[in-house]
């Protein structure tokens, strides 16, 4: 199994790692057939993403999409960090190995776990926005343990 150069860049130099201690949104997702946890915060200011920051528990993998997922909507609108996808975040890194492309989506969720979250807080319903999360997700289907 191969990993790109940039893959393991943000694995061994993960950006924007710990706690937001003003964060306005939080996010937790996790996967339970690999045990994984991914957690994002995320501090928005007139519907731009002003700052980013996440903690996973998590595979090699699953720390680079992370870290790379922050830098993509870092300084972004709620819109675009909506449109992120799993798929832009892999092709960021320049790629995955198969058995890696569930951990991009814990990253695409967690990002629309903390976007949730911080629609609840103003009292809007999330759902019709960010879409339906899984928090924990079951059904995945490529597993590497
Ligand atoms: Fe589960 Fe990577 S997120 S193995």
């Amino acid at each position: 199994m191969a990993y790109s150069e940039k893959v393991m860049d943000h694995f061994a130099n993960p950006r924007n790692v710990g706690e937001l201690p003003d964060a306005n949104g939080i996010g937790e997702v996790g996967n339970s057939r690999c045990g994984d946890i991914m957690k994002m915060y995320i501090k928005v200011e007139n519907n731009i993403i002003v700052d980013v920051s996440f903690k996973t528990f998590g595979c090699g993998a699953a720390i680079a999409t992370s870290s790379m997922a922050t830098e993509l909507i870092k300084g972004k609108s709620i819109d675009d960090a909506l449109k992120l996808t799993n798929k832009a975040v892999m092709e960021a890194l320049d790629g995955l190995p198969p058995v890696k492309v569930h951990c991009s989506v814990l990253a695409e969720q967690a990002i629309k776990a903390a976007l949730s979250d911080y629609y609840r807080r103003q009292g809007i319903d999330p759902e019709p926005i960010v879409g339906k999360i899984e928090e924990h997700d079951e059904h995945g289907e490529d597993f590497c343990h």
